[in-house]
């Protein structure tokens, strides 16, 4: 006992001289038992708070697109793929718009969306069924399939004012061959008008605007686009002046119609979209969209009547690999297209 007293007064003492670090001790002691729940509950509420932004946001976009599909609202076309671009990428650079980085913004972004709005492209023309198969085959095809797409095809001579179902007449001032006249096509056009907004109504003529790859990535982000094809001497001026709002060749060459143009950009625009592709980087490499011409590309056999594939293709070196096909590229380029080298509009040539 008188030790256990004697002892008592000195446990006190050390108790009340050492209060704080005892009692740190204690709850220490007691935090560590009890620190699992703690870090339990600490992630709780994190992995809440993480499921309700998520949530919030998931609502946010849902809401948008709804306002999209419901009142068909074009701008909020837009802010869905800005806010689809700030959740699912970081480094979006709208410095570069329209060429590689607008389309490398789409692939990446889009395809992480839960909701996919298709594109949709009416073709305006004298004669569809020239280009039906081009529409119902390969990439365009199953893009069709997939509902990432809607094309709707719309013959002018559906919308001729006369029983004859004549849609042109010899030029004013005389001249050898027959323009396109104004009622069919504006009567095709204004009802499409009417019925949803379009981003581009693109008259396809050898003498317009250079179709590159860069207009394609471009068109690619659009929802919807009129695409209107002429024959014969082309349209009446006056439809391009009312009613078109760009004007694409696809090269210096007259065809004796604008389908077989409106294709050509319809696979270009096409085969773009997220999904439309089976191997998803692929259109990344392709020629043009980093401003130079593809490399060379080879597959199996090795060696093939005496021509070998270059051995730094079979090395497992991909380093190697990158630099070679650069190296390529760029000898490509400045031997065959030596323009792209000092082209700014189609991304960046080193
Ligand atoms: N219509 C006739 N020739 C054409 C071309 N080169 N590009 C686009 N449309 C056309």
């Amino acid at each position: 006992m008188p030790e256990k007293r004697k002892y008592a007064p000195k446990a006190s003492a050390a108790s009340s001289n050492s209060h704080i670090g005892q009692s740190t001790g204690v709850v220490i002691a007691k935090g560590i038992e009890n620190l699992p729940g703690l870090v339990r509950a600490v992630e709780g509420v994190g992995i809440w708070f993480d499921a309700a932004l998520d949530k919030l946001l998931e609502l946010f976009v849902a809401a948008l697109y709804l306002v999209v599909l419901e009142i068909g609202t074009h701008s909020a076309w837009k802010i869905v793929r800005i806010v689809d671009a700030c959740k699912y990428t970081s480094n979006f650079s709208a410095s570069r718009q329209c060429s590689r980085s607008s389309f490398v913004l789409r692939r990446r972004v889009l395809p992480s969306s839960s909701f996919v709005i298709s594109m949709r492209i009416d073709v305006v023309c004298p004669i569809p069924h020239v280009i039906t198969s081009c529409l119902e085959t390969g990439i365009v095809g199953r893009a069709r399939e997939r509902g990432l797409v809607q094309i709707a095809l719309h013959n002018l001579h559906d919308y001729a004012d006369n029983r004859f179902g004549h849609i042109d007449d010899e030029p004013y001032g005389g001249g050898a061959g027959m323009v396109i006249r104004c009622e069919p096509v504006f009567a095709c056009i204004e009802r499409l008008l009417a019925e949803r907004r379009y981003d581009e109504v693109i008259y396809l003529t050898a003498d317009g605007e250079q179709f590159t790859q860069a207009i394609a990535n471009k068109l690619s982000l659009a929802e919807s686009l009129i695409l209107l094809a002429g024959r014969y001497k082309g349209v009446d001026q006056r439809i391009r002046d009312a009613l078109v709002t760009r004007e694409l060749s696809i090269g210096d060459y007259v065809l004796s119609g604008g389908e077989l143009a409106a294709a050509v950009v319809i696979d270009a625009v096409v085969r773009l979209l997220p999904g439309a592709m089976s191997d998803a980087e692929s259109a990344l490499d392709d020629s043009f969209q980093d401003g130079l011409l593809a490399a060379p590309v080879y597959t199996r056999p090795a060696v093939f009547r005496g021509m070998e594939v270059p051995a730094v293709l079979r090395s497992g070196d991909h380093d190697a690999v990158r630099r070679w096909r650069l190296e390529q590229a760029l000898q490509r380029t400045r031997s065959r297209r030596p323009d792209l080298l000092s082209r700014t509009d189609t991304g960046k040539a080193p």
